[in-house]
């Protein structure tokens, strides 16, 4: 984000408030509730969104230093991300290439060389077939490089791991371009040079959207946080920006709107407010005053969804007794506050049964909800 940028955000909450009104949409949207409860609906965003599109796999520092790796399932896919001694990240298949068995089992560690479980056939952690146990009784003139491991099409970018979820994919986008202009956000926070300090994940029974919308709005706070972090915000104040798929909203603290009082060079968005970042279509972050909160989430059915929670923090932030409780500290808030809005998706989804609402409504102040909605549709559409 430049200074401008900044400054006119700011500018914008400051008005925005004194109009006592947050950014209103032109008029109120629906969103049938199929969109949430529908199997084959589910089925259609797997295949059209989350094996199609890139999505982030692991936060980068989830694979450090060289000859590392990180095995586990997602999107349904047994995934093995490794980085290679020149530091490269690949993202394969766990799947032997002999008869198929699951090459690793341990869910992270280090390896130049995996070896297979069942008849020890090894590949190197660059994907290429390095040894067969009796190969030339068994497998003479095996074509080797046709049997190394299956890649995913993959790249390290702005702190992350990303891959497209389909081994038959062609090439990863270049991922700055998919990101439309937040890349210039992200690289304003420094995400490449941030770890993970604290990480959690839960299952929530719910669909990934419920679960997104929950925090594309600020209409809720007052109520369903009114015992957590309610007062540090005004009520049903935000705005919001479209970047091509993905979206930032602007939570402005209580403290902003008084700004018009110090002069503009002393301003800070991120001092007094918390930027929102939809990262369409699997992850959420919070930019923070000192570090950004990451949901990452991975649809596992139609009402289910695993979320992965994460405090990432500057690499340069000291690795001290005081600055883990800190960030422990921090998370407990934050996930406390965010199971606020997982419980209220649950109840959602469990409604979704009866029927009795076909569709639900989006007000003027809860744009962000439907324009993302929008955007899953046109990725259906295509
Ligand atoms: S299945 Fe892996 S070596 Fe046979
Ligand atoms: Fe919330």
């Amino acid at each position: 984000m430049d200074r401008t940028t900044e400054l006119s955000l700011i500018r914008e909450i400051i008005g925005l408030s004194e109009q006592n009104s947050p950014y209103l949409d032109d008029q109120i949207a629906h969103s049938p509730i199929s969109r949430y409860a529908s199997p084959e609906r589910f089925e259609r965003e797997q295949a059209l969104i989350f094996r199609r599109k890139p999505v982030v796999a692991a936060q980068s520092s989830e694979l450090e230093g060289p000859n590392s790796f990180l095995a586990r399932s997602f999107l349904g896919l047994p995934l093995l991300l490794t980085r290679d001694a020149e530091g490269a990240v690949h993202a394969f298949l766990n799947v032997c290439r002999h008869r198929g068995a699951k090459l690793e089992h341990s869910e992270s560690g280090c390896k130049r060389v995996f070896t297979c479980p069942y008849h020890a056939w090894s590949f190197s952690n660059s994907g290429d077939l390095r040894s067969v146990p009796h190969e030339a009784t068994g497998f003479p003139d095996l074509p080797r490089p046709e049997r190394g491991l299956r890649r995913l099409p993959c790249a390290e970018a702005q702190g992350f791991i990303w891959i497209i979820a389909n081994p038959d994919a062609a090439d990863m986008p270049d991922i700055d371009t998919w990101l439309c202009g937040l890349e210039q956000d992200f690289r304003w926070m420094d995400l490449s040079g941030h770890r993970i300090a604290e990480i959690e994940t839960v299952e929530i029974k719910a669909n990934w959207k419920v679960l997104i919308e929950g925090g594309l709005e600020a209409y809720h706070f007052r109520i369903a946080h009114k015992d957590t972090i309610a007062p540090y915000f005004p009520d049903n104040l935000l705005t919001y920006r479209q970047f091509g798929p993905h979206i930032r909203a602007v939570l402005p603290r209580r403290s902003m709107p008084d700004l018009r009082q110090s002069k503009p060079e002393n301003w800070d968005i991120r001092r007094d407010a918390n930027l929102l970042y939809l990262v369409t279509p699997n992850v959420q972050m919070l930019a923070q005053q000192d570090h950004v909160m990451l949901f990452h989430f991975e649809p596992l059915a139609v009402d289910l969804t695993r979320i992965r929670m994460a405090t990432m923090v500057p690499r340069s932030s000291p690795d001290t007794a005081e600055m883990r409780q800190h960030w422990a500290k921090n998370q407990k808030i934050t996930v406390t506050a965010l199971m606020e809005d997982f419980v209220l998706g649950e109840d959602i989804q469990s409604g979704f049964a009866s029927r009795g609402n076909p569709s639900h409504l989006f007000g003027r102040f809860e744009g962000a909800l439907n324009r993302f909605n929008l955007t899953v549709e046109e990725m259906l559409a295509t």
